[in-house]
């Protein structure tokens, strides 16, 4: 019967691309059979990727992810104070994590609306979260939101949109303008956006939060070549491949690729095509862009946001910025 009332409080949908989006074949075959070679981040993401991500999470070296905690926690009541919000939407909620620092700080009826693309992951976080926020709504939103928000719900009552983890920095320039304007033409006045991001900082702290010294970062980049002997039919062999993550300081990013090891050539089944990679052949697997405080609030300002609060620990390595829709509200 519990498992009944738990269920009203929980539901799903498909969110339509507005886009037609790529698959992995014909991102594989765009960014690995010619150079630069590169793949998008988001194949990292299986359930064994997801994991490890969790993993790196709590490694000593990784700070972003424990200092955005921080700075949730801290703030969770004043930012819900000032955005009232009847719903929350977040974008790539993972497990969710981090929005356990706001949904803890409510306490009356409230819709959150997690947006991922793994299904299964959904489930299970927004069961867990109908059972420990009893006057909770979970409505999961299965989808790439990088292939468009047209076919988002239209919610009444002012919404809250969550884009946090530092996920922005793994667009290049363009496309997070892209994103954040195209979230800017669906919000309404009294609408706001919660947004997490990485802050310049010493190389060295950069360089180690990308390197841990137990190897879990490395174990996720290589994962990727698991995805691809799966997903394509691949025989890529990841002891002959070195994880590699570089702070750019002109590009202000670290990137991270997947180096061979030695000369060799891979088969990938679903394309019919080897690829021939060179002894230090380097494939880009994410970047990771870190940001400075002003860059931030221009970014948001010429995307047509106003920034309401902007929050940082006391070493300003990291953002956490509330705005508006500008010209409205
Ligand atoms: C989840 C995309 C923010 O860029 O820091 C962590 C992913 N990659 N370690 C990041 C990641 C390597 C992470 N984001």
């Amino acid at each position: 019967m519990e498992g009944t009332q738990y269920q009203q409080r929980l539901s799903s949908r498909k969110v339509t691309p507005t886009r037609a989006l790529s698959d992995i074949a014909a991102d594989a075959a765009a960014g690995l059979l010619s150079r630069p070679r590169f793949m998008p981040p988001k194949y990292f993401y299986d359930a064994r990727g997801s994991r490890l991500f969790d993993a790196i999470c709590d490694t000593p070296e990784y700070y972003p992810t424990r200092t955005e905690d921080a700075l949730l926690e801290q703030h969770a009541r004043v930012i819900l104070e000032q955005t009232r919000p009847a719903h929350i939407i977040e974008f790539g909620s993972g497990t969710s994590r981090k929005t356990r620092r706001l949904l803890g700080a409510c306490d009356s009826g409230l819709s959150y609306w997690p947006f991922d693309v793994c299904e299964a992951m959904l489930h299970e976080t927004g069961h867990r979260l109908v059972q420990e926020y009893d006057w909770l709504d979970v409505n999961v939103l299965v989808g790439d939101y990088l292939a468009g928000l047209d076919d988002l719900p239209q919610l009444d009552g002012a919404c809250l949109y969550l884009f946090l983890g530092g996920t922005i920095g793994n667009f290049n320039p363009r496309q997070a303008r892209d994103f954040l304007v195209e979230l800017r033409s669906l919000m309404k006045p009294g609408d706001s956006l919660l947004l997490g991001a990485d802050r310049l900082k010493d190389s060295a702290v950069l360089h180690a939060a990308y390197n841990d010294a137990d190897g879990i970062t490395a174990e996720f980049n290589l994962n990727l070549l698991r995805v691809l002997n799966r997903e394509l039919d691949a025989d890529f062999e990841p002891r002959h491949f070195r994880h590699r993550a570089l702070f750019d300081g002109d590009r202000q990013r670290i990137e991270m690729y997947l180096e061979s090891r030695r000369r060799q050539s891979v088969r990938i089944g679903a394309l019919d095509a080897c690829l021939e990679l060179d002894a230090g052949e380097r494939i880009l697997t994410e970047i990771s862009r870190k940001f400075s405080r002003r860059g931030l609030e221009s970014l948001l300002r010429e995307t047509g946001f106003a920034v309401r609060a902007h929050y940082q620990p006391d070493n300003g390595w990291y953002s956490l910025l509330l705005a508006g829709p500008d010209g409205l509200s």
